[in-house]
């Protein structure tokens, strides 16, 4: 008798599906800022030469987990870290908790979604705070965060302006202002947003 062997991944998800299960986890804000990262990602895939589909998609998926609690988050992290085969990453707690909701979402997407493009996961992961090698898609992800048309930060048009005239110049003129809004605030700076910077300067 044959024996038949059965996956037991999860097939990716439809575009109509994923859409759905974001718009229903988040609140109507967050839904519109969502759409206009997409909007920009693909504008800024199409200037720089990436894949639009997936900076369409990895927009979709960015802010999935934004408005998750902390608590949640960590026993999010807990139940995927290992199985996502990441368990070497550092803990949660070492991040900044700004990251959490990007690093978290990535983890989850291939068993959620059935997402395992690693170019995807990987701009959702560091999609707040930048890493050191990031690829154009990471580059495209994080800029069309900062500078899709729901933003309007001072310095915001400038940095519109020169995602699509320098895409390097942008991430470290984008990474400066971050570092320098954060100092100023007091806030937690995450290490990834400063090796992103030392990596981007050399
Ligand atoms: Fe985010
Ligand atoms: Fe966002």
């Amino acid at each position: 008798m044959e024996t038949q062997s059965i996956s037991t991944k999860k097939q990716p998800a439809s575009t109509e599906d994923i859409t759905a299960a974001v718009r229903a986890n988040l609140s109507e804000k967050r839904w519109l800022h969502t759409c206009a990262v997409r909007r920009q990602a693909a504008a800024l895939a199409v200037r720089w030469g990436a894949d639009v589909k997936k900076a369409e998609l990895a927009a979709l998926l960015h802010d999935y987990l934004k408005e998750t609690s902390d608590a949640e988050l960590l026993q999010i992290y807990a139940d995927n870290v290992i199985i996502s085969g990441n368990g070497n990453a550092l803990p949660l707690h070492s991040r900044s908790r700004a990251a959490w909701h990007g690093i978290c979402a990535a983890l989850i997407l291939p068993e959620r979604f059935g997402v395992r493009d690693a170019q995807i996961v990987s701009a959702v992961d560091c999609h707040t705070c930048g890493k050191a090698g990031m690829s154009v898609l990471d580059k495209v992800l994080y800029l069309a965060d900062m500078t899709g048309d729901d933003r309007s930060f001072p310095g915001v048009e400038e940095l519109r302006i020169l995602a699509m005239q320098d895409l390097d110049a942008a991430m470290r003129r984008a990474l400066h202002s971050t570092v320098e809004h954060v100092t100023a605030c007091g806030g937690e700076l995450d290490d990834e947003s400063l090796a992103a910077l030392r990596d981007l300067e050399k």
